[in-house]
């Protein structure tokens, strides 16, 4: 009996390290709760990749990486060995992570082991060249509880020589061997962000990136595969997510010899990072986890990361407030009566937070001029923006400002003193995108600027929340002041100074929010997701079109981030939804409110009121809750999702139909993740009571909602009893 205590003892024991080593046959295993993932030295030095997927307890099952026999002299054995990080050296000719070219113009590059650092749930391996002092650490971290890991490197010239990076990824994945796999990923355009897209992995290269200087709309830094039959409850999924908002990249290769390899990083397109002796580059982190339970368990993984770990205040962030925006109501006819008036009524509704979008400063009447110039307009806001703050303080709303503060229009006393601080290349056209040009935020000068404005803005104004918005992409991204081979660092180093005045803002303003904004969605990923409380999902604003772009957001970002308002109708494509539609969409991400308020009817007044009264109520729900998929928008004509609290108390069903046809009732809806054993009392979204029923009975006989006609739509609270 002791014996098997001791034994069980030691089992859990050793399966709550996070991370094991095996010095004798040099192999790591990293542990999560819910997945392990192992990686070994061979008899070479080479650092190959042994495992990924469901939690293992036992080292020793784990092979010790091995040499593997060429095939022929077309097929060398590197290419059949899943190396942990490869360089581009000898006979690699598949996507590796780090290519680069010394100063003398070898390009050869092999990466052996050197040494390793463990600590607490950090674990460190360099590996270095066979010949020269350039080396690549790994760093790895564990998030046990969440069940993910990260990886990313850090690149050294230790070499005397200067040598340029041409590729620098941070990590690459590999599924387990074999065929049918299944790509799922996320892509888009603007005002249609982040669609869900599947495709089998077949072999060659499916590339997701950017190349535009943001994250982008094109595509989100996200991939889940799965063996071709996983659903959102059952499957084995790997996934994983970039955290970078400038150009990335991430391939997902199947190899003839069925390796499927995702590698990620750096996007490779025009890059070129020169490190001198003594310098080094260090590549954005890539998360990863695997799920047992298909695309659901995946998404509340990658979710629970994100609220615990990536998000600047983690566990401790608040609630999202309810938001009100007048972009859509107003456009640039902002001004001090016309806000104190929309905020008096958002007021009355229960809104907690306005903020005032573009127009509110230098001659910014419309997009042509004004961007740059960030002093208050005088004829807008004779007396400052003070008056208008104190309204919106007294009525018990915090204050939001939008800034755009990377751009400037040609048209702005800003361009025409600092006509140099523009990204271009010397005698060449200067692309303009609505009316505006990219500042070269590479540039320590114009770092320095944006800070000032900013710390200006909170200092002087003292206000919650700036919406940091980015209306266009990149071009000529030229930089003349530096020598022509640092030109390139542009595409790294503006983004690292986009981070590093966030990071300094909320440092100095311990309680300034922000939102990352980009031309609606354009700017969503885990790397700005460590400076911001939310994101701007879509311009798309109209809720069926919502229900789509919310769903694909979903896969890859909590609820939490989700910045979602209800806004008027008609709106895009022409169509109009009910008010109550529209509200119960947005109530399952951040809700704000983006109407025009003045056409508010009586019966709009009290449907709002209640609807934002019911959200304060559902709220931790839906923000840091699970989130179960029910009805997928692309499958069937009813949408329907489940937020469950984390400990069970409560959870919030959403349903929504398109269009009945034959008198048909929607689909039951089997609920997911309740206490089979416990009794909930269901209370409709009008606060009507429904019957008490079990979590065994909602789960498996299911929940049957009316849905009617066209566009109708529900929410049910389930309350434990
Ligand atoms: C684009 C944003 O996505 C909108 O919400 C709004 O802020 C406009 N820019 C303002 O120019």
């Amino acid at each position: 009996m002791r014996l098997v205590a001791l034994f069980t003892l030691l089992a859990a024991a050793v399966s709550a390290q996070s991370i094991q080593y095996d010095e004798s046959r040099k192999v790591w295993l990293l542990n999560t709760r819910v997945s392990s993932y192992a990686m070994g030295v061979s008899p070479e030095g080479q650092l190959q990749h042994l495992y990924w997927g469901g939690p293992l307890w036992r080292i020793a099952d784990v092979p010790a990486a091995s040499r593997k026999e060429d095939i022929s002299s077309f097929d060398p054995h590197e290419m059949l060995e899943n190396e942990e990080f490869a360089s581009w050296g000898g006979k690699r000719f598949y996507e590796t992570a780090l290519k680069v070219t010394r100063a003398d113009g070898d390009r050869d590059l092999v990466l052996h082991y050197q040494s390793h650092h463990a600590e607490g749930d950090k674990l460190s391996i360099t590996l270095k060249d066979i010949k020269d002092d350039i080396e690549a650490v790994l760093e790895y971290r564990v998030f046990a509880e969440a069940g993910m890991i990260s990886r990313r490197a850090l690149i050294r010239n230790k070499s005397k020589q200067a040598i340029t990076i041409e590729s620098a990824q941070s990590a690459t994945w590999y599924v387990p061997p074999g065929d049918g796999y299944r790509l799922t990923y996320l892509s888009g355009r603007w005002a249609a962000e982040t669609q869900v897209n599947r495709e089998p992995v077949h072999e060659g290269m499916k590339v997701l990136e950017s190349r535009l200087g943001h994250t982008g709309h094109n595509f989100n830094p996200w991939f889940a595969i799965d063996r071709g039959e996983a659903n959102e409850e059952h499957g084995s999924v790997w996934f994983g997510a970039l955290a970078w908002s400038g150009n990335w990249r991430i391939s997902v290769e199947q190899t003839p010899y069925n390796q499927v390899r995702v590698t990620g990083g750096f996007n490779t397109f025009d890059f070129a990072y020169p490190l001198k002796p003594g310098e080094q580059l260090e590549t954005p982190e890539f998360y990863g986890g695997y799920a047992a339970n298909g695309f659901g368990e995946a998404s509340r993984l990658l979710h629970g990361l994100e609220l615990d770990h990536v998000q600047p205040q983690g566990s401790t962030a608040r609630a999202r407030p309810v938001l009100y925006n007048s972009w859509e109501a107003t456009e640039f006819n902002v001004d001090e009566a016309g806000q104190t008036a929309l905020a008096q009524k958002a007021a009355k509704l229960g809104v907690e937070l306005m903020v005032m979008d573009d127009g509110w400063f230098g001659k910014r009447n419309t997009d042509h001029a004004g961007l740059g110039d960030w002093g208050v307009n005088p004829q807008k806001f004779p007396n400052g923006l003070g008056g208008l703050i104190k309204t919106v303080n007294g009525l018990g709303m915090d204050f939001g400002l939008w800034v755009e503060p990377e751009m400037v229009n040609p048209d702005s006393d800003l361009y025409r003193t600092h006509p140099d601080w523009v990204m271009n290349f010397p005698g060449r056209p200067r692309s303009e995108l609505r009316n505006q040009l990219v500042l070269n935020l590479a540039r320590e000068d114009v770092k320095e600027y944006i800070f000032d404005v900013l710390d200006k803005l909170v200092t002087t104004y003292k206000f919650r929340y700036f919406k940091w918005d980015m209306n266009r992409i990149f071009a000529e991204p030229g930089w003349p002041e530096v020598a022509a081979d640092a030109q390139r660092e542009l595409w790294v180093k503006y983004v690292w100074n986009y981070y590093e005045i966030m990071d300094r803002l909320r440092k100095k303003h311990r309680n300034l929010e922000i939102e990352s904004c980009s031309g609606g969605g354009g700017r969503i990923d885990l790397g700005v997701l460590q400076y911001v409380d939310e994101v701007w999902t879509s311009d798309n604003t109209e809720a069926f079109d919502r229900l789509k772009i919310q769903e694909g957001f979903s896969m890859a970002y909590a609820a939490k981030f989700m910045s979602a308002w209800v806004t008027d109708v008609p709106n895009m494509n022409g169509r109009s939804t009910p008010l109550r539609y529209r509200f119960l969409v947005a109530m399952q991400g951040a809700l704000g409110i983006g109407s025009n308020l003045n056409k508010f009817t009586d019966e709009d007044i009290k449907l709002a009121t209640q609807m934002v009264s019911l959200y304060k109520r559902i709220r931790e729900t839906v923000q840091f809750g699970g989130l179960y998929r029910l009805l997928s928008p692309r499958t069937s004509d009813t949408t329907a999702n489940e937020y469950l609290l984390k400990d069970g108390r409560e959870a919030v069903v959403f349903a929504f139909r398109h269009s009945q046809q034959y008198n048909t009732e929607p689909p039951t809806l089997y609920l997911q993740g309740l206490d089979p054993k416990a009794v909930y009392q269901a209370e409709l979204w009008d606060g009507t009571l429904m019957e008490k029923t079990s979590g065994a009975y909602l789960m498996q006989s299911g929940l049957h909602l009316r849905l009617h006609g066209d566009f109708d739509s529900t929410a049910v609270l389930l309350h434990r009893q």
